[in-house]
């Protein structure tokens, strides 16, 4: 339904739970090099449970050479602390490309700066940010709200 796309992940818990909301959700998850584990990683399957088989995963060498692969009419939005634009006033598409930043250091300055527009975040305090696979569950089932139920 939705594309999840994880931008240099590196822990390997994190990635597995988001590969198990991609295979709740119908999505694809696309992991961008380098990545901090190995596919093979027991942790990373753990935490996708029995499901990781099932599940759509692309690995790319870069965020650009994902872009060049997919239709020029792609629609990326770019999860982010640093941005006003709460995820709640976005309106999602089916196919739409949900781009998360690494665990440490978040999405790469150059990419939000290129992306202004098209950058959201989850409103929150106290905290300086959520975990990577809580802030993908918030994204993703906020647009799959938005498909169910047209709003
Ligand atoms: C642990 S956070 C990265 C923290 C990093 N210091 C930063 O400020 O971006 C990992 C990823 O989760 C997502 N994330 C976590 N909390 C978020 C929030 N409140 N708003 C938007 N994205 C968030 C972003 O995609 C972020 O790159």
């Amino acid at each position: 339904m939705f594309n999840v796309v994880l931008v240099e992940p590196e822990i390997p818990p994190n990635t597995g739970n988001v590969g198990r909301l991609c295979l709740a959700t119908d999505s694809t998850l696309h992991l961008i090099k380098p990545l901090g584990f190995s596919l093979e990683d027991r942790q990373l399957k753990r935490a996708g449970l029995d499901y990781w088989e099932e599940l759509n995963v692309r690995t790319w060498n870069s965020f650009e050479e994902l872009q060049r692969q997919q239709p020029t009419d792609a629609r990326y939005f770019f999860v982010t602390t640093k941005s006003g634009r709460a995820y709640f006033d976005a309106k999602f598409q089916r196919c739409d490309f949900l781009v998360f930043g690494r665990e440490t250091k978040g999405l790469p300055e150059s990419l939000l700066r290129a992306n202004v527009e098209n950058c959201i975040t989850i409103p929150m305090q106290g905290a300086r940010s959520l975990n990577l696979a809580t802030a993908v569950a918030i994204v993703l089932f906020e647009a799959v709200r938005q498909q169910r139920t047209g709003t």
